[in-house]
């Protein structure tokens, strides 16, 4: 009997088939009413008193061995018929995702930047906190001074605040670095501004700032034109406007043709044919002295324009707002390059 049992356990071990039909096979044989199990039960009565204690010991784990070993296979079947089932159907379509797309100020600050990098210019950044001496004091306007009005300021104490422009970049530069100089400096900005379809309490700017030895206001003008032309096309124009900066002398304002009537005049341009792109001038002495720099030995111009300006009037699109509020039918219609 003991062997029987043994022989039991190695068929018990051995088996491992996994189709329903050999699995239920071995079920019945090995644990069925008429089947090895039984039999062995059976036989069982006949053993005398002193080994029933140890085979039946070895009968009842050969009984639950095979109950396992059919449990077991069973599970695995199951789950391989399901990872099957579920590869098999490779007519399904599969799940569709969606791929996102540049936020249009991201696509033409990198144009922005692209444009500029091929006349030689590098780009530069610095932080959105800044103290009083890189917003204001080192680009010339004085303590007191009402241009300081000129941008509402949020403050965090009296001499820290959120950058109104990225004009404090300038210094940084300058204070760093010697002449020559080609830097642009993208960035985002603040003020105090009640928000509506032309202003924002944020916004992004690019500064431009270029240091040497006889920097002209001409080599001004033809930067912004090489600018001006690659964004918005080679007959785009531009007119310069006599204005006022505390860290430019002289200082213009620089209006392009609208590109949306060629200079003919619509509701965009208010019939003016031009629009207004960005501020400039060549860098006041005192600024460059301000920063370490020599003013007797050397000139620069600068300028600042803003992103979602360029944007709007690149796209078309009437209220500034938009770029703030994520929608994604409205994000989706811009495609970078
Ligand atoms: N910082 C000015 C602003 O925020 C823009 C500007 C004007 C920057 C003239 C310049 C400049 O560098 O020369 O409105």
């Amino acid at each position: 009997m003991k062997e029987r049992i043994q022989s039991l356990l190695k068929r018990i071990d051995g088996f491992s088939e996994l189709s329903e039909e050999a699995i239920e096979k071995f079920r019945i044989e090995v644990l069925g009413r008429k089947g090895e199990l039984t039999s062995l039960f059976d036989e069982f009565k006949q053993v005398p008193v002193d080994l029933k204690k140890e085979i039946g010991k070895e009968l009842n784990i050969a009984r639950n061995k095979a109950q396992e070993k059919v449990n077991e296979l069973k599970k695995k079947l199951k789950e391989s018929a399901e990872s099957v089932g579920r590869s098999v159907d490779l007519t399904l379509p599969t799940a569709s995702y969606e791929l996102g797309s540049r936020h249009p100020i991201s696509i033409i600050r990198n144009e922005i930047i692209s444009i500029f990098s091929r006349i030689g210019f590098n780009v530069t950044d610095g932080p959105e906190i800044e103290s009083d001496w890189y917003n204001f004091t080192a680009l010339n306007f004085p303590e007191e001074h009402p241009a300081r009005d000129m941008q509402d300021t949020f403050f965090i104490d009296k001499d820290v605040a959120l950058r109104t422009h990225t004009s404090s970049v300038q210094v940084r530069v300058m204070e760093n670095q010697s002449p020559p100089i080609r830097t642009i400096s993208p960035g985002r900005v603040f003020r105090n501004e009640a928000i509506s379809a032309r202003a924002h309490c944020f916004f992004h700017q690019i500064e431009g700032l270029y240091i040497d030895k006889d920097v002209s206001f001409a080599d001004l003008k033809q930067t912004l034109l090489y600018f001006a032309q690659e964004m918005f096309g080679e007959k785009t124009e531009i007119r310069l406007r006599p204005s006022y900066f505390p860290f430019t002398e002289p200082s213009a304002e620089v209006d392009v043709s609208c590109n949306l009537c060629q200079g003919k005049g619509c509701n965009v341009c208010k019939h003016t044919g031009f629009l207004e792109i960005l501020g400039c001038g060549m860098v006041d002495p005192n600024v460059l002295d301000n920063c370490g720099i020599d003013s007797k030995e050397y000139t620069g111009f600068a300028f600042g324009m803003g992103v979602e300006r360029i944007a709007m009037l690149k796209y078309g699109v009437d209220d500034l707002r938009y770029f703030f509020e994520n929608d994604i039918r409205f994000l989706k219609q811009f495609q970078s390059a």
